[in-house]
């Protein structure tokens, strides 16, 4: 059973949006999935109650009420979407959860200076710091050609974690949310640039570089 966390205490950042993503492609994959939202605001739930039954089924954790007490003990793969402002004790028990985690963050200079004090304190959390798990950054909302992707591509490079992808703003996103959909799972002309942008982050998550 592989936990894959989407983590930063920025909220915002598009957590919810790479869980229910990263949920519905090991689905389509043929893998059985669960999807444990952390978050009380419960937006990886509301996706699941949109998402129709002729889909590849996803099963619904409630992780802020029991954690992972009530995730099947068969799934291939537990996505785990986190709440933004996990800090301290809270942030040293959700990363206990998890082998890999996704850190994503948008372009903006609020948004890295936040995402800056928080893989401070990522680092030092006991597990990531003996390597019993693998965190990466994903650039999210990016915008070719803007001064501030430019900026988040630097920080992210020099940043001293793999940087694994950049996804860029588009409303194939907010289209495949309202559906309870992946952006796997829209049309090939529609979403063709994203699939693209993806294929670095699926590769990462399916190779050991991503596992401890
Ligand atoms: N790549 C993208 N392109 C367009 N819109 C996006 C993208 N990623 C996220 N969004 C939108 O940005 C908003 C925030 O995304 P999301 O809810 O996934 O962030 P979050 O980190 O889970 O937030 P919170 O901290 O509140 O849980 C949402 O309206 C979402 O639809
Ligand atoms: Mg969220």
């Amino acid at each position: 059973m592989r936990h894959i966390m989407v983590l930063n205490a920025k909220g915002g950042c598009g957590k919810s949006t790479l869980a229910t993503n990263i949920a519905s492609y090991f689905a389509n994959e043929g893998a059985t999935v669960a999807l444990a939202d952390y978050d009380p605001q419960r937006s990886s739930l509301d996706w699941l109650d949109r998402r129709p039954e002729n889909r590849p089924t996803i099963h619904a954790v409630a992780g802020f009420e029991g954690g992972l007490r009530h995730c099947p003990r068969n799934a291939d793969f537990v996505v785990i979407d986190a709440p933004a402002r996990s800090h301290g004790k809270e942030l040293t028990d959700l990363v206990r959860h998890a082998e890999t985690i996704l850190v994503p963050v948008l372009p903006s200079t609020i948004d890295m200076q936040a995402t800056t004090v928080f893989l401070d304190e990522l680092r030092n959390v006991g597990k990531i710091d003996r390597k019993q798990a693998k965190f990466g950054l994903v650039a999210n909302r990016v915008r070719d050609n803007t001064l501030i992707f430019d900026d988040l591509d630097e920080y992210l490079t020099k940043a001293r974690a793999p940087y694994i992808a950049a996804l860029r703003e588009a409303q194939n996103y907010v289209r495949a949310y309202t559906r309870g959909l992946g952006i796997f799972e829209l049309p090939e002309y529609l979403a063709w640039p994203d699939w693209d942008e993806w294929e670095p982050l699926t590769a990462w998550l399916r190779s050991k570089r991503s596992q401890p």
